[in-house]
């Protein structure tokens, strides 16, 4: 497996993919995300375009609350094993490490259930961190929901250290997620 930049000919494994039950997207209501695979099918130069947003000047993001906020610039990458096999994406605020309340945590991923406990996560994470470096974060923040031992075995696996237990902001639900640092000088 390795991480690759998302490009026009990756997008049909990505779309059968999701015609098999993968989706990592915002919104996970089942309709949005059939009428958000149509959409990539319809156009797919479209979606390559907006797929990685480093420069998302005025553009925002609804969360679940249905509350509108500023989106960060943002990597994505694609678990690639000759087919899509996940996503991992990493978030930031230039300059700084900080990110704004509502953000939980720099890198978010997702792997094809067909693909799982095969390391991919772990290994995804692991090499994600070259972006953080590059942009000279001395650390990034993960975050995962406190009854996902999947996710939490993937952050300690690539280095992750606990840091603390804390709910999640109400526009998120309030639900208790464990949070996690891992050190990059
Ligand atoms: C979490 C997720 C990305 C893990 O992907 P994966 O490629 O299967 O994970 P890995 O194979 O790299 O697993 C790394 C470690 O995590 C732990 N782990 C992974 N899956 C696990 C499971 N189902 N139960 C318990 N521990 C698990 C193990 O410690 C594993 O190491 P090991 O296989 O050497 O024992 C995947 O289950 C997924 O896509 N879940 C839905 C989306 C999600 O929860 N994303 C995280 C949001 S923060």
């Amino acid at each position: 497996m390795e991480l690759v930049k998302p490009t026009l000919e990756m997008v049909p494994s990505y779309v059968a993919a999701r015609e098999r039950g993968f989706s990592f997207d915002i919104n996970p209501d089942p309709g949005a995300v059939a009428a958000l695979t149509e959409q990539i099918k319809a156009d797919p130069q479209a979606f390559i375009k907006t797929v990685e947003d480093l420069h998302p000047v005025g553009r925002t993001v609804t969360l679940p609350d249905g509350s509108e906020v500023p989106r960060l610039p943002q990597y994505t990458r694609w678990m690639w094993d000759d087919e899509f096999a996940g996503v991992i994406t990493f978030r930031f605020q230039r300059g700084t490490p900080e990110l704004p309340a509502h953000v939980l945590g720099h890198i978010g991923y997702a792997v094809v259930e067909w693909k799982r406990r095969l390391g991919y996560a772990a290994q995804a994470l692991r090499d994600i961190l070259a972006l953080p470096r590059a942009e000279g974060l001395p650390y990034v923040e993960v975050t995962t929901n406190v009854d996902n031992l999947a996710s939490q075995g993937v952050i300690l696996k690539a280095g992750g250290e606990f840091v603390e237990t804390y709910n999640r902001p109400a526009s998120q639900g309030g639900a208790p997620i464990n949070k996690y640092v891992i050190h990059l000088q």
